[in-house]
């Protein structure tokens, strides 16, 4: 007969993993002891058979039980050994990790790409060193056309220079692409400018061109009020201003509602109650024509903005230069994406 008092006593004694494997093996194993008994079961008469076999299952199911926990027991004192010994503190709290995240910067144009994207625009790119003729020939301002002084450029010694703004890139479309265009270019800029809190020397914009037949500057403004709708909020106004550009006629500046003062009128707004964030126009036919495209049949609108304008007035940022320092007390304001 088993002694079952005798195996608890030796499981009870083992202090190691080894100890313990064998003594399983000894019993539950299939040369166990246990098996052997169950094995001798076809000798008995019946009823004893079914007495005895059940017997024999309570004891295999109790032995398992108390092996199993008595490993748990052993991995436990195991651990607890080795930790005095490594002296790790488990209950320390890890080391911060910090995840990197998209510039402020790159998330306000992603975000005003996404919200053209939606009206069918495609984002393109084009050169920073560019030469005359996109800057600004092809743009209708000619060698010592005046309007290009509306522009401190840097040249370059190779009779190139560093554009700008976006818009050749509205002359590489016209070249490469077939009608109708809708294109939305994006990039770093460069002028000659003093810095100051709106104004440095490097400066990203954004554009869109947009060709067809029967485009209308009532498209221009729809686009354009869906556009500030979109980045300002639902309740955004929009404004058009006559102005001048020599690529489009005619031109106008745009303005929102001051975002910061609601319209009340404010030092950001300069107490007018508006903000102009962009400039716009019809595509001048002068412009299409030098590019074949015939401007009886075709028309189109543009307008072009400063990407760092557009993200100070959305997150109440006061000096352009915090784009370009890569301080992380700035940065780091800036956890979250624009969508959440
Ligand atoms: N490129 C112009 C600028 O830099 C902005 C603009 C773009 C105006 C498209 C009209 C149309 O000031």
């Amino acid at each position: 007969m088993i002694n079952i008092k005798e195996i608890k006593k030796q499981l009870e004694q083992a202090n190691s993993l080894c100890e313990l494997e064998a003594l399983r093996i000894n019993l539950l194993g299939r040369q166990g002891v246990l098996n052997s008994y169950l094995k001798d079961l076809k000798n008995l008469p019946l009823d004893e058979r079914k007495k005895r076999g059940e017997e024999l299952n309570l004891i295999k199911e109790e032995l398992e039980c108390i092996i199993s926990k008595k490993i748990e027991a052993i991995n436990r004192s195991l651990l607890l050994e080795r930790l005095k010994k490594d002296s790790i503190d488990p209950y320390l709290p890890p080391f911060p990790i910090n995840i990197g995240r998209m510039h402020i910067l790159n998330r306000v144009i992603n975000k005003i790409i996404h919200v053209l994207e939606r009206l069918g625009y495609e984002a393109v790119e084009g050169p920073e060193v560019e030469t005359e003729y996109y800057n600004f020939e092809a743009l209708n301002m000619p060698l010592h056309h005046p309007a290009r002084d509306m522009w401190d450029t840097f040249y370059l010694n190779n009779g190139k220079l560093l554009r700008t703004h976006t818009s050749p890139i509205q002359i590489r479309a016209m070249e490469a692409n077939k009608l109708p265009i809708k294109i939305i270019a994006s990039g770093r800029c460069f002028r000659r400018d003093n810095p100051d809190a709106s104004h440095s020397p490097i400066f990203h914009q954004i554009e869109a061109l947009y060709i067809d037949k029967g485009v209308s500057f009532a498209h221009l403004k729809g686009t354009l009020e869906y556009f500030a709708r979109s980045m300002f909020g639902r309740e955004q106004k929009v404004k058009f201003i006559l102005s001048y550009f020599p690529f489009v006629e005619p031109g106008a500046e745009v303005a929102v509602k001051c975002v910061i003062c609601k319209g009340r009128g404010c030092i950001t707004c300069k107490q007018t109650g508006w903000l102009e964030i962009l400039g716009a126009g019809m595509v001048h036919p002068e412009v299409l024509e030098r590019q074949n495209i015939d401007y009886k049949i075709y028309s189109g609108f543009a307008f072009g903005m400063g990407a760092e304008r557009i993200a100070m007035l959305m997150y109440g940022i006061n000096h352009i230069r915090h784009f370009l320092d890569n301080d992380l007390r700035f940065l780091n304001q800036f956890k979250y994406n624009l969508e959440d």
